[in-house]
């Protein structure tokens, strides 16, 4: 069995945990290894078990509640596992460093390590963004016990790093595409929405419901 098969036969269950993030599933890494095939189409140098390994275990430990820490969770989590596989050392290292500059929580300025780091955050963030980023956000909000509207404004702010932070051309390319859904998307709820949430808001301090 490779490396790949055998991580994946591991961390299925984890990423079905009850504390796990639902917007952090085996259906997001299933789209984020789908993003990195294009993305790494484009980078003839990238190592694909490398990339495969690193997106497989990118979210492994993310609880819903503790998403600042989940780079560190997850790191250490897919060290135990590589290490149980008889993964490398060497390789094992460099699988980690990617896991390392994947997300926004700990934002590099500039550029990333290697270019597998590269790949990984552009396919990643794009996963945040069109119907999906849109479904995940709202998803997570309600696992953390807040109505949707709640997540609009934590939503918009993440679409601005994303797009500040795009790694590379060709991942640009694909998270721009998806941008015009997610902006009507996201006006049509608001306009639904206006003045009503600082209504909400009024009433539930004020004890009414
Ligand atoms: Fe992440
Ligand atoms: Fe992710």
């Amino acid at each position: 069995m490779h490396y790949d098969d055998r991580v994946r036969d591991k961390v299925r269950t984890l990423y079905a945990a009850d504390t796990q993030s639902v917007a952090h599933r085996m259906d997001h890494i299933e789209r984020v290894l789908k993003n990195i095939r294009k993305i790494a189409a484009h980078f003839p140098d990238a190592d694909p078990e490398l990339l495969t390994l690193a997106a497989l275990l990118h979210d492994v430990t993310s609880p819903f509640n503790r998403k600042e820490e989940h780079v560190e969770l997850s790191m250490e989590t897919a060290r135990n596992i590589l290490k149980e596989i008889g993964y490398p050392p060497e390789r094992m290292e460099r699988v980690i460093a990617i896991i390392a500059e994947h997300s926004t929580e700990h934002l590099v300025v500039g550029n990333l390590l290697s270019v597998e780091a590269r790949i990984l955050f552009d396919a990643d963030k794009i996963d945040g963004l069109g119907p999906n980023g849109i479904a995940r956000a709202f998803a997570l909000f309600g696992q953390r016990g807040y109505a949707p509207p709640s997540a609009i404004t934590w939503y918009r702010k993440k679409i601005e790093t994303t797009l500040r932070n795009m790694k590379t051309d060709p991942g640009r390319k694909m998270a721009m595409e998806r941008l015009p859904y997610g902006e009507d998307f996201l006006h049509r709820f608001e306009a639904e929405n206006a003045g009503l949430a600082e209504r909400a808001e009024r009433d539930h301090s004020s004890g009414t419901t």
